[in-house]
């Protein structure tokens, strides 16, 4: 909604009034995140860019199992979320306003300005998107964060070789998938693992060799077997951990590479007290295997090496991004529960309607 009123000072100067929704984070779950842990506030305002400033309004806002994370009382690789902060999440927007040569409104922008309709940012915060290259919507996946996530994880700590098989969980999430396609790419075996029967369909088009629906395995050394009749792994990039992880640590072939990239399966609670389950390291003895854990964040600075190696991929078709889209502002806290009960395939997106 936009008014338009005028100014006190200096005649008649166009001064616009946006009307502003935040969700702010406001309790800590004990197991499930869900819509009680936020408030939804809303306000109207009349921006006052300072010099190189610009006003941005978010199309669409990302959801990620990392929130979670950062909501348990404990530090991770950060301290925890602060309460009644708004919920910190990166954005796809469009420029409305801008006192900084860099931006024009209209521009499409990227930035993490979290879970709030509007924000005014200095321009050093917010990177352009040219939507002739690709669809915007890739900087919250495959081209930003998630991308950046699955090819240096896979890359760089899994270190795949031609022929080998890689096993991936959480495979039709928005790393897994990305991890999954990168991996076939390197002349990989790849057997995904996902939570249902049309998610592993989708990962068979993709040409993984076998898609494993772990909800039918009633155990770790049930899966455990089925790997092993697959030929054990050579590198296992984890997104899950739990089960599906007792049966990959003790499926590995020599000098596997285990990826710790994500434990969804642990964070409702466990983080905390985590779950235990019989211990398993003695087999990365055996088999001289190395386990190395990634942070996204880590490989920031080497983005455009990302972007150079995975953007003509995208743009020839290569690839497959895939998004699950939920329209509505209002719907923020939703699907990031949502997330914990497997509602997407590829990346969960908020689309701000
Ligand atoms: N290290 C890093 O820097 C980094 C960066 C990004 C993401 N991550 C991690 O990577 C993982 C995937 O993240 P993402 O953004 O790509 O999310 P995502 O895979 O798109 O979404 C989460 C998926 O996790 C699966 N899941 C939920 N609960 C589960 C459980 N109890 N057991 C097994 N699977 C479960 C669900 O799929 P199913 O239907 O298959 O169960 C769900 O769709 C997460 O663990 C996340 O924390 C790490």
């Amino acid at each position: 909604m936009q008014q338009f009123h005028p100014s006190n000072t200096r005649g008649m100067i166009e001064m616009r009034c946006y009307q502003l929704k935040q969700w702010f984070y406001v309790k800590r779950p004990k197991g499930i995140v869900d819509r009680e842990h936020y408030e939804l506030r809303e306000s109207d305002f009349s921006p006052q860019l300072s010099k190189n400033e610009v006003l941005i309004k978010s199309e669409y806002i990302s959801v990620d199992p990392y929130m979670r994370i950062q909501q348990a009382a404990t530090h991770s690789w950060e301290p925890p979320h602060p309460l009644n902060t708004v919920q910190g999440a990166a954005v796809v927007a469009k420029v409305l306003e801008s006192n900084n040569s860099n931006f024009q409104p209209g521009d499409w922008v990227t930035g993490y300005t979290g879970w709030q309709t509007h924000a005014i940012v200095h321009g050093n915060e917010i990177q352009t998107l040219d939507p002739e290259q690709a669809d915007v919507k890739t900087a919250l996946g495959i081209l930003g964060m998630p991308g950046r996530t699955a090819w240096f994880g896979l890359m760089e700590a899994g270190k795949p070789k031609p022929g080998e098989t890689v096993l991936v969980s959480g495979a039709a999430g928005a790393v897994g998938s990305l991890v999954t396609q990168f991996a076939i790419k390197a002349g990989c075996r790849v057997v995904a693992i996902a939570g249902s029967e049309e998610k592993c369909e989708w990962l068979k088009t993709l040409g993984v060799v076998e898609a494993l629906n772990y909800k039918a395995f009633s155990s770790a050394p049930q899966l455990q077997t089925k790997l092993l009749e697959l030929g054990g792994i050579d590198v296992y990039f984890d997104n899950v951990g739990g089960m599906v992880s007792d049966a990959a640590l003790t499926s590995l072939n020599l000098r596997a590479r285990v990826v710790v990239c994500g434990q969804i399966s642990q964070y409702n609670g466990g983080l905390d007290t985590p779950e235990m389950s019989p211990r398993f390291l003695h087999q990365l003895l055996y088999k001289r295997a190395s386990v190395h854990g990634i942070l996204a964040r880590d490989f920031t600075h080497r983005m455009a090496e990302m972007i150079e190696h995975v953007a003509p991929w995208v743009k020839a078709g290569e690839i497959q991004f895939r998004t699950t889209e939920v329209n509505g502002f209002e719907y923020l806290p939703d699907t990031l529960a949502g997330l914990f009960e497997g509602q997407n395939i590829g990346k969960a997106i908020v689309r701000v309607v």
